[in-house]
């Protein structure tokens, strides 16, 4: 199931179970950056409860629908479903549109009606969560028959690359979850996923977080996801309102005034995006310091910024102690920050906040 969709942003099942190993939580589980749920699905299999919550849409949506539990008649309504989806096609009212481009110039004529048709029989379906496997199915095949590139923080436009006919792509993806459900049904408490803002959600108790923030890198998840973001919502400016919410991890043309933590250092009171990614990164610490017993773990990258290297994890692991916790960096490893014309090499880490 972790394979349903691509995200780049995704970290491995196996860093949540080695640090599940390390906590040894008796009941439950947080991630306050959720993305497309390895936490909550990891410890669902393991029978745990677990609470993810993300700023994206399109994180929730495919977060949820990983997540719950299937009956065998909601598999075999899929498979009926699969089987009539293309017979008696009726035009689609839809128009799929996208605030910053029109989705057309991304894909062939065919794609993009076949794209909007599917959508909308995913709206019209009698069983909810075969619509919404469907959705998923949908939304992961894009990349494949467009002809974009995901490439750092853009979309880039590469029409000779070869795209796919979107219903065979949408097939096969569909055809692979269902199979993958069949095979793999996991079954243990449903986690809870909420669509929330991790510098001010401070619910529930929890006895650990295992999680990964947005890296210091730049990169808007709102355009880099734009497409599916507007698709799955069918609403133009669906991208609009996560851009908004999102942590500041990326320049803004509206950047509001900030109190930068000390730790930050002096570069951050010259270039704002450092000062605003250790505020937001502050209140997201302090919650996790309420909300958690044990404390927990969080997987990071260094950043070069205008050619200054930023050790992100140690100014987190400083103003995590300012907070309360214990901080160390058990594991890390070296990764290349591609800030052409150079390559540099910066550590990925993985911190953790014992309490
Ligand atoms: C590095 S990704 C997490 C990936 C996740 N570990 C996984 O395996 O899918 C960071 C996530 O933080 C989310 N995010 C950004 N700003 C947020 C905010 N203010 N509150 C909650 N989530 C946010 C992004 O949408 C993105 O999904």
């Amino acid at each position: 199931m972790h394979r349903w969709l691509y995200y780049k942003e995704a970290y491995s099942p196996r860093i949540v179970e080695h640090f599940l190993k390390l906590f040894n939580p008796k009941e439950s589980v947080f991630d306050p950056f959720a993305g497309i749920g390895t936490t909550p699905l990891v410890a669902k299999s393991l029978g745990l409860n677990s609470t993810g919550i993300d700023i994206s849409p399109l994180a929730v949506f495919v977060s949820r629908t990983k997540c719950a539990n299937y009956t065998n008649s909601d598999i075999t309504d899929a498979k009926t479903e699969l089987k009539k989806m293309f017979k008696d096609r009726k035009e689609p009212s839809f128009k799929w549109d996208f605030e910053l481009f029109s989705p057309r110039r991304f894909f062939s004529k065919r794609n993009y009606n076949d794209i909007c048709f599917i959508r909308e029989r995913c709206e019209q379906m009698e069983n909810e969560k075969a619509g919404a496997l469907f959705l998923l199915a949908l939304l992961s095949s894009l990349p494949q028959c467009g002809f974009f590139i995901k490439d750092g923080g853009v979309l880039r436009l590469e029409k000779s690359k070869s795209a796919m006919p979107a219903k065979d792509a949408f097939k096969k993806k569909a055809k692979q979850i269902i199979s993958d459900l069949e095979t793999h049904n996991i079954s243990g408490p449903e986690p809870q996923i909420k669509l929330a803002d991790a510098r001010t959600f401070c619910e529930g108790n929890y006895d650990c977080f295992i999680t990964s923030p947005p890296y210091l890198n730049n990169i808007d998840y709102s355009k880099v996801y734009g497409l599916e973001l507007s698709l799955l919502a069918m609403d133009k400016n669906a991208s609009l309102k996560m851009r908004r919410e999102s942590l500041r991890s990326f320049i803004t043309k509206d950047a509001a005034k900030t109190e930068v933590p000390e730790e930050a250092g002096e570069l951050a009171h010259k270039l704002p995006i450092i000062g605003e990614y250790f505020a937001d990164m502050e209140r997201v610490l302090e919650n996790l310091y309420k909300t958690t017993e044990k404390g927990g773990a969080l997987i990071v990258g260094n950043a070069v910024i205008q050619g200054n290297h930023i050790e992100v994890d140690e100014i987190l692991g400083k103003i995590g102690k300012r907070i309360g916790f214990v901080y160390e960096i058990p594991l890390w490893m070296e990764r290349i920050a591609d800030v052409k014309p150079a390559k540099i090499k910066v550590r990925e880490s993985a911190a953790v906040f014992k309490k």
